[in-house]
C-alpha cells in the first residue's frame, strides 16, 4: 500500500457549520425574521457565524436563510466581513456560502448539507438562534468527533425539574401529569451538534418524522450519539426576555475585554 492510499489522519479531517436562519421566530414577537434581530448593534445570525468562524478548524460556514432573502443574508455577511476586506463569500481564513431555506428547520438543514462541497467529513449544525456560544464548546464538539463519535451534543444539566404531561386540547387549562423523569439523568441540549457527515447525510435521507434536532435522527438510526459539556452562553434566543439576556452577556464580554 503506498502511503497516498491511506485514509488521512482524523486531525486533518475538515469541518463545515450549516447554520439554518430561515425561522421567523414568531415566540420573539413581531418584526424581522430572528436571524436578524439586532444584538448589539449587530444581527444575531452575524454573531452566530462568528461564533462558528471562531474556531480554527472551521474552513466553511453555510448559512440557510430565509427563502425569500437570501440575497439580503449575503449582502449581510460580506459587509460584517473581517476588518481590512477580504473578497466576497470569505472572512479571513474561513468562507461561507447562502442557501435558501425551506418550510421546517430539518429541511433548512437538509438544504445546507446539500450545498457542502466534498472533502468536509465534520459537519456542525448551528442555530443562528444561538449566537453567543463560546469557542471552546465549539471546538470540544469537533474534538469529540474526531475522537470517533457519529454524533456529538452539547448538553447542561438541568435546573427545572421536568413532568411529562398529557397536553390540555385547550391552551392554560390543568394538564395530568403522566411521568416525572430522574432529573440528574436529563440533559438540556445546546448547538452546534457536531456530526460525521456521512452518518448525518444519511440521517437526514431515512428520518422522515418530525425532529427538534439533528442528533435524535442519527439516535433513529442507531448510532452512537455523545453528550459534552454546553455552555450557559449558548442558551437560545427564543422570547423576549432571552434578548436581555444576550444583550447583558454582551456587555459583560466587552467590559471584559476591555472596550
Ligand atoms: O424554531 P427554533 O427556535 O427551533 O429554530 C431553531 C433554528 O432553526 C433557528 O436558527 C431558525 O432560524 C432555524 N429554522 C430554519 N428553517 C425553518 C425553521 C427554523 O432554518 N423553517
Amino acid at each position: 500500500m503506498s502511503d497516498d492510499s491511506r485514509p488521512a489522519p482524523a486531525a486533518a479531517a475538515r469541518t463545515a457549520a450549516v447554520i439554518p436562519a430561515a425561522g421567523r421566530g414568531v415566540r420573539l414577537g413581531p418584526g424581522a425574521p430572528k436571524a436578524l434581530r439586532s444584538l448589539g448593534g449587530t444581527p444575531m445570525l452575524i454573531h452566530a457565524v462568528r461564533a462558528m468562524a471562531a474556531s480554527r478548524a472551521v474552513s466553511l460556514v453555510v448559512v440557510v436563510a430565509p427563502p425569500d432573502g437570501a440575497a439580503e443574508v449575503k449582502s449581510l455577511l460580506d459587509a460584517h466581513a473581517l476588518p481590512g476586506g477580504t473578497p466576497s463569500g470569505s472572512w479571513g481564513r474561513t468562507d461561507f456560502a447562502v442557501v435558501p431555506g425551506g418550510e421546517s428547520r430539518q429541511e433548512s438543514v437538509r438544504l445546507g448539507l446539500e450545498a457542502l462541497p466534498p472533502g468536509y467529513d465534520i459537519v456542525l449544525v448551528h442555530d443562528a438562534a444561538r449566537p453567543l456560544v463560546p469557542v471552546d464548546t465549539v471546538d470540544a464538539v469537533i474534538e469529540a468527533v474526531r475522537d470517533g463519535a457519529p454524533a456529538v451534543v452539547p448538553a447542561l444539566p438541568l435546573a427545572d425539574t421536568v413532568k411529562q404531561v398529557e397536553p390540555a386540547a385547550v391552551p392554560g387549562d390543568p394538564e395530568p401529569v403522566v411521568a416525572t423523569p430522574e432529573r440528574a439523568r436529563l440533559r438540556a441540549v445546546q448547538t452546534p451538534q457536531g456530526f460525521d457527515r456521512a452518518a448525518l447525510v444519511r440521517a437526514h435521507e431515512t428520518v422522515t418524522g418530525d425532529v427538534t434536532d439533528d442528533a435524535s435522527m442519527v439516535e433513529q438510526l442507531g448510532l452512537a450519539v455523545v453528550v459534552v459539556p454546553g455552555h450557559e452562553e449558548a442558551f437560545k434566543v427564543t422570547r423576549p426576555l432571552d434578548l436581555v439576556l444576550a444583550e447583558a452577556v454582551l456587555a459583560r464580554r466587552r467590559l471584559n475585554d476591555g472596550f
